[in-house]
């Protein structure tokens, strides 16, 4: 037996957010002994999207797979290198035809084992309707079960009945399931009761001082006045948030899960 802990870092906000990210994995892999680390960076560039650059910028950090979401086809030049590079994800339950990968089986370096790493959206206030995630996820795992026990999925999602339902749905049958979407950590971390590890959103990896990650006044005036204002992100201090998992090779399931998050936030005015 052997226990396997990966890193799973919540969506990656601006191209700053990017920077802080890429600093800081390798001494995280190193302080908490990581095996595999999963980053999602469906708004690292501008904050909607992602390019090359970013890619390569955070694969050369030392992140495994980076995971997507609904914004993984705002800017169309990524498409090329989506659909050729594997270790990037997009949603699995897009139609058929969407560039890119939704989900992949991967070596984890310097040990015997594979991990296979899926990539879902949710359905619940997303306007555009795509296939049943629940389905995709069964289906998908009759295909790979063979291949590997280690299975994580990065769930994309908004709505928290959606996220619980989908984990209890597959629970004992994947390691783990990490949220990602609303930009916000959760403080429901939990082994479900067949084994598997969840938490229903792992948080975000940006400016802090923000709106989910977008400029404080544009977001108030976007709510203000009922009309849309051109996206700005917001600056200055960051953030960085996401869960460890701890996986079992025997059995698949989760030993433990711990949230992360760097700086600590203010919670008192005593704090500093
Ligand atoms: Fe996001
Ligand atoms: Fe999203």
């Amino acid at each position: 037996m052997a226990d396997i802990r990966i890193l799973m870092l919540g969506d990656i906000v601006g191209e700053e957010a990017v920077e802080f990210v890429c600093k800081h994995i390798p001494e995280l892999k190193k302080q908490e002994d990581i095996q595999f680390c999963v980053v999602n960076a469906e708004n690292s560039h501008q904050g909607r999207g992602i390019n090359d650059v970013i890619v390569h910028q955070l694969l050369n950090a030392g992140a495994d797979v980076i995971t997507g979401g609904d914004h993984s086809f705002d800017k169309h030049l990524i498409f090329p290198l989506m659909e050729k590079e594997k270790r990037l994800l997009r949603p699995y339950n897009y139609p058929e035809g969407v560039p890119g990968f939704g989900y992949g089986i991967y070596e984890i370096k310097n040990t015997p084992f594979q991990i296979a790493v899926i990539n879902l959206r949710g359905l619940t206030f997303f306007s555009n309707p795509i296939s049943c995630p629940f389905r995709a996820a069964e289906k998908l795992l009759m295909e790979i079960k063979d291949q590997t026990s280690l299975i994580f999925i990065d769930f994309h999602s908004e709505a928290t009945a959606e996220k619980w339902s989908f984990a209890r749905f597959l629970d004992g049958k994947v390691s783990a399931i990490g949220g990602t979407h609303t930009h916000v950590q959760t403080a429901d971390e939990q082994i479900l009761p067949y084994g598997t590890g969840y938490i229903t959103d792992v948080g975000f990896c940006g400016p802090y001082h923000s709106v989910i990650g977008m400029d404080t006044q544009t977001s108030i005036q976007r709510f203000l006045y009922q009309t849309p204002q051109k996206y700005k992100l917001a600056e200055g201090d960051l953030c960085l948030q996401g869960a460890i998992f701890e996986l079992d090779t025997d059995t698949g399931l989760c030993f433990s899960i711990k949230r992360i998050q760097f700086p600590k936030f203010k919670t008192s005015i005593l704090d500093f």
